[in-house]
């Protein structure tokens, strides 16, 4: 949408703004463009740690970090760590036989192996085997523990890290549930596990270090609800929020324990840490979807400020719709609608039973306070 009339209208509404808020800024592709293409401070909030690790990584930097002497600090020294670990030779081991026609029993035998109690990081123990080979996983936890101290490198290297995970998980393209090695499938898993995270962090290292605000911002993990009550008028806020009547965070926890550093028990078939651990979403609630929208606009109503909305123009499986959308906030705006073509993630639509991705109207509202 951003090529389809979000990345112009934003351009044009920033002029009279003070200050650009995305309210639900989740992988952050609303905020990079905005960072990058105005000079506006930018302040980004999201229920989930992960996206708040990808925000910081542009919105906290005005200019480049050097990614040579970053990789030498980081990268270098994960690798070290990882050649000296007992489960890294037998994790190695495991992995020299592998065909296509024994994968089934090498991922049974990763499964087994990373049951190995690890004292280094999370990621042993919860997605090895599963989303992870046992040598990414140990690789990942190695790479979390000689994380940079502070500041600016460290998110630097935590959102290279994220990245490098989404580029790396054998999952179809969600984290909801890792590969299975059927028959179809498996050699997905192996081509996925051949990838050496230390390797794609190189590149996701220098993507990130070159990406930088034109102006300070910030980004913090919190409820837009809330937030929308302490916005000015002279603020532009930017409202993307959830469409599904599941919660991101059952798709996303993977990368929400590499933001963490840390998860308790998982189980289930997609290795699901607890409820607790995943933030939950009234707007992914099909029965408190309504009031939770009612809210956030009545909040936003009562700040101030200009509101650019986007959302399906049909039905969505949180019970909430465009048309919902611009009933409830008539009451309190003046609105200007757009309906754009474009294509939304199923999250987590595999073609076997559901398309990833479908074709779908969306709407863009400009939205004045009465
Ligand atoms: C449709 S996605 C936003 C996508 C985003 N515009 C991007 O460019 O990636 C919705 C996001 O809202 C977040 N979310 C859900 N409920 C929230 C709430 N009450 N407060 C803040 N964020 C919320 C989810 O974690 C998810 O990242």
């Amino acid at each position: 949408m951003l090529q389809n009339g979000l990345g112009s209208l934003m351009l044009e509404e920033s002029k009279n703004a003070k200050r650009i808020v995305d309210l639900f800024c989740g992988a952050g592709a609303v905020i990079k463009f905005a960072a990058e293409k105005t000079d506006r401070s930018i302040l980004a909030f999201d229920l989930q740690n992960y996206s708040i690790v990808l925000a910081k990584s542009i919105l906290n930097r005005i200019s480049r970090l050097k990614s040579e002497e970053i990789e030498k600090e980081w990268l270098l020294r994960a690798g070290e760590s990882r050649k000296q670990a007992f489960l890294w030779q037998k994790a190695q081991k495991l992995s020299t036989k592998i065909d296509m026609r024994s994968a089934r029993s090498y991922v049974e035998r990763c499964r087994e192996l990373c049951e190995e109690e690890s004292d280094v990081g999370p990621i042993w123990n919860a997605y090895g085997g599963y989303y992870f080979s046992p040598e990414q996983a140990l690789t990942f936890d190695h790479l979390l523990s000689e994380l940079p101290e502070n500041g600016n490198e460290r998110i630097a290297c935590q959102a290279a890290m994220i990245v490098a995970a989404m580029r790396c998980v054998a999952s179809p393209g969600h984290t909801a549930q890792p590969l299975q090695p059927t028959r179809t499938a498996k050699k997905f898993i192996i081509e996925s596990w051949k990838r050496d995270p230390i390797e794609v962090c190189k590149n996701t290292l220098k993507e990130v270090c070159e990406q930088h605000a034109q102006t300070l911002g910030e980004a913090y993990v919190s409820d837009a609800i809330e937030e929308a009550k302490k916005l000015k008028s002279s603020d532009l806020v930017f409202v993307d929020p959830p469409y599904t009547g599941v919660q991101y965070s059952r798709f996303y926890h993977v990368l929400e324990t590499l933001a963490r550093g840390n998860c308790g028990t998982v189980t289930g078939v997609g290795r699901y840490p607890s409820l607790a651990e995943r933030p939950q979403s009234a707007f992914s609630n099909a029965g408190q979807s309504e009031e939770a929208l009612k809210k956030l606009l009545a909040n936003l109503a009562q700040s101030g400020p200009t509101v650019i909305f986007t959302f399906p123009e049909g039905g969505c499986s949180n019970g909430l719709s465009g048309e919902i959308v611009l009933q409830e906030a008539k009451e309190y705006f003046l609105i200007d609608k757009k309906v754009v073509k474009g294509k939304f993630s199923t999250l987590g639509g595999n073609k076997d039973k559901r398309e990833p991705r479908l074709d779908s109207s969306e709407l863009i509202l400009l939205m004045r306070p009465k």
